[in-house]
């Protein structure tokens, strides 16, 4: 019953995948190079400042994420162009699964470490947000190594991604790049 769920085809994506898709796409595309520069500064009220934005963006990501999800499966994705190989097809399938898989695990990784090291974390420095999460110093670093090779593993697969995206609108002009248009 999931499979058939995830295979689900529309006519078209619907306005609030759109809109979240490209939300996501421009925070995302942020979150990742402020996240490589902060880890990798000094403290100052700026590097602060940036763990702080960090870590309420990648929040935010993760709950569009759910909602996104939770779109697909009951809305469906456009099929592919007739034309389109198969090869080409089962490829931008799993890289769009994995990229739903990452968009929800990596922020819960960076979630889970925050919670056992640096409670509390006010979203947005207002609302605070509940932390459940124990850990000893050992474990936070594993969690941490985990979350940056899921958010490596996430700007790989989204180059990618952009690449593909490329590909369709400029080579092919299938009309691929155009169907995630908002107003399209
Ligand atoms: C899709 C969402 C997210 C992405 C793409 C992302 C990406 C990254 C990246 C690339 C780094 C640098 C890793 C390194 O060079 O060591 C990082 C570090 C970090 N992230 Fe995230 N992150 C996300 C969500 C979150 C969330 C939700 C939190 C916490 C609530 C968080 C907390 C942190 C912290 C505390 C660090 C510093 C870790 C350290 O210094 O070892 N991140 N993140
Ligand atoms: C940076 C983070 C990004 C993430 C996490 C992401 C994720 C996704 C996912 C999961 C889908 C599949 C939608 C579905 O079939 O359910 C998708 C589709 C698409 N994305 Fe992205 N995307 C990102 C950035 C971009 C960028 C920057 C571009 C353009 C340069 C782009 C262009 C597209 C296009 C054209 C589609 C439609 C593909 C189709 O209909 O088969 N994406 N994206």
């Amino acid at each position: 019953m999931v499979d058939a769920a995830l295979r689900t085809e529309a006519a078209g994506y619907s306005p609030a995948q759109k809109w979240l898709h490209w939300l996501h796409a421009a925070m995302i595309l942020t979150l990742i190079p402020v996240g490589i520069a902060m880890s990798g500064a000094d403290p100052s009220p700026t590097v602060n400042a940036m763990y702080e934005l960090h870590k309420s963006f990648g929040l935010t990501v993760f709950v569009l994420a759910v909602l996104r999800v939770a779109f697909r499966v009951a809305h469906g994705a456009p099929a592919y162009p007739a034309d389109m190989p198969e090869m080409q097809r089962r490829a931008a399938h799993a890289v769009h699964w994995l990229l739903y898989v990452l968009i929800v695990v990596t922020p819960v990784l960076g979630f889970v470490g925050t919670s056992m090291c640096c409670k509390p974390v006010n979203l947005f420095w207002t609302v605070p947000v509940p932390f459940g999460f124990e850990g000893a110093e050992a474990t936070v670093k594993i969690v941490f190594v985990l979350h940056k090779i899921a958010a490596i593993s996430l700007a790989v697969l989204v180059i990618g991604h952009i690449g593909a995206a490329l590909f369709h609108a400029v080579v092919r002009r299938d009309g691929i790049f155009q169907r995630m248009l908002p107003g399209r």
